[in-house]
């Protein structure tokens, strides 16, 4: 069928959020053939998780007219007029699809949503008993009977549901923290931070969650996030860290790289060198050649299981990092540390540490997102941003001399992050200055 292609990479697009992508993926489909409904049918939907709700809407209405016998296409046109807060005719419109697909479990939990946010849990419980009779076994089904049990104040039976949804589908387990960054994404702030009190209440405990809703809420906890919240993070995403970096346009690595060559001499394989928070390893081919000995540090064993096949490092340890610092003083030359100062907020022990862990006159590099003001923020995302002042003070505190610049990032929400990267040397030993 025409436009095949485009409208499968539009799909691809859609689950990653790349909205923009997703769209110009659709319109090429329509470009070359404008009557392909299902192209129509799929831009209704890429429009209404970009939150254009009511533009999806219209467009979806349309849709129906030509489709009306497609189900499928009167639950996103359902979805969009619920998240419209057009709350009567997206209950007629699931209505619709479930007349026309009396099995379709996607009919039953925009239903039972919708009853959610007229605030009526017994009507969600309802229709979600009537869902589960037909997909028992189904961990959305599971996991949306949780969220109105919870609505109901039935925290207990919420719990268990939403065990037996993480049971059926582990993808379940982490979907509040995926929902509240795609709220987060699209600047629903409130939502964002809504989705993460329920997941809290669901999962009492939860590293992640409760460090995302102290950044949500704007309070900064600690020094730095909880060694179990990044643990818990990375092992998450180590497989498929270093494709979604690529797709991020992620090069701190280089860039790291490209600042440091000019303050390095000639001598190839002489230098001891630590990568900090090493991750799955970006930076060791960058550093391989230059190293007599080339060290990775990491909280994260799926990162660094991910780091141990390159087969690139002298030594792996997984250990936190300000700790690991601290038991070797003097012990190198150079230090890397690639986009892991946004999980310290105060970084002046960290960098006493990676003070006292360089020989005199050893270098480091180090990249941070930048805060445009003065201090730091702990920003939504759970990462830390420093202003330029913030991280000289420490610098100059800890006998760094850092220079610092400001050069892109990766991308959020397809903008470009704007990171500051600081680049020197130990000038004066640690505890005499
Ligand atoms: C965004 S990744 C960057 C990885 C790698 N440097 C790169 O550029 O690809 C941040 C890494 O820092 C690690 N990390 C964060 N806080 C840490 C800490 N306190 N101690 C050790 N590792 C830490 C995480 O486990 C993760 O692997």
């Amino acid at each position: 069928m025409a436009g095949a292609e485009e409208l499968e990479r539009a799909e691809c697009h859609l689950a990653r959020w790349q909205f923009r992508q997703a769209a110009e993926a659709c319109r090429a489909a329509l470009a070359t053939d404008p009557a392909n409904s299902e192209a129509e049918h799929l831009l209704g939907r890429i429009m209404c998780e970009a939150g254009q709700v009511g533009f999806a809407a219209l467009m979806l209405q349309r849709v129906a007219v030509l489709r009306p016998d497609d189900a499928t296409v009167w639950v996103s046109l359902g979805r969009a007029q619920r998240m419209a807060g057009e709350l009567p005719e997206a209950v007629a419109s699931l209505g619709r699809a479930l007349e026309l697909d009396p099995e379709l479990l996607s009919a039953f939990v925009e239903i039972a949503e919708a009853h959610l946010q007229e605030r009526e849990p017994d009507s969600a419980l309802e229709v979600l008993s009537a869902a589960l009779q037909r997909h028992p076994e189904t961990g959305m089904a599971h996991f949306a009977l949780a969220g109105a049990l919870l609505d109901a104040g039935r925290v207990l039976d919420a719990r268990a549901a939403f065990s037996r949804a993480v049971e059926l589908d582990g993808a379940m387990g982490v979907r509040h923290e995926r929902l509240a960054a795609w709220h987060r994404g699209l600047g629903r702030h409130d939502e964002a931070r809504r989705m993460l009190e329920a997941g809290l209440a669901l999962q009492p405990g939860s590293p992640e969650l409760e460090h995302l809703l102290a950044a949500a809420r704007g309070v900064e906890a600690g020094t730095r996030a909880e060694d179990a919240y990044i643990v818990s993070l990375f092992d998450r995403f180590a497989s498929g860290f270093d494709e979604r970096l690529s797709e991020l346009q992620y090069r701190t690595p280089y860039q790291l790289m490209e600042l440091l060559t000019p303050l390095l001499g000639e001598d190839p394989g002489s230098l001891d060198i630590l990568d900090a928070g090493c991750g799955t390893g970006l930076s060791a081919p960058l550093w391989r050649d230059r190293a007599r000995r080339l060290v990775g540090v990491d909280l994260s064993p799926g990162m660094l299981a991910r780091a141990a096949e390159l087969q690139l490092y002298d030594e792996l340890h997984e250990a936190e990092l300000a700790g690991y610092l601290a038991s070797v003083p003097e012990a190198f030359d150079l230090i890397v540390c690639a986009d892991v100062l946004v999980y310290f907020g105060d970084v002046s022990e960290l960098f006493a540490a990676m003070a006292g862990a360089l020989r005199p006159g050893g270098l480091l590099g180090v990249s941070a997102e930048l805060h445009a003001g003065d201090g730091r923020e702990l920003r939504s995302t759970g990462r830390w941003a420093h202003g330029h002042d913030e991280l000289a003070r420490a610098a100059e505190a800890a006998g760094l001399r850092l220079e610092l610049t400001e050069h892109p990032l990766r991308l959020e929400n397809e903008r470009m992050v704007t990171g500051l990267y600081g680049v020197g040397s130990r000038v004066t030993p640690p505890h005499h200055s």
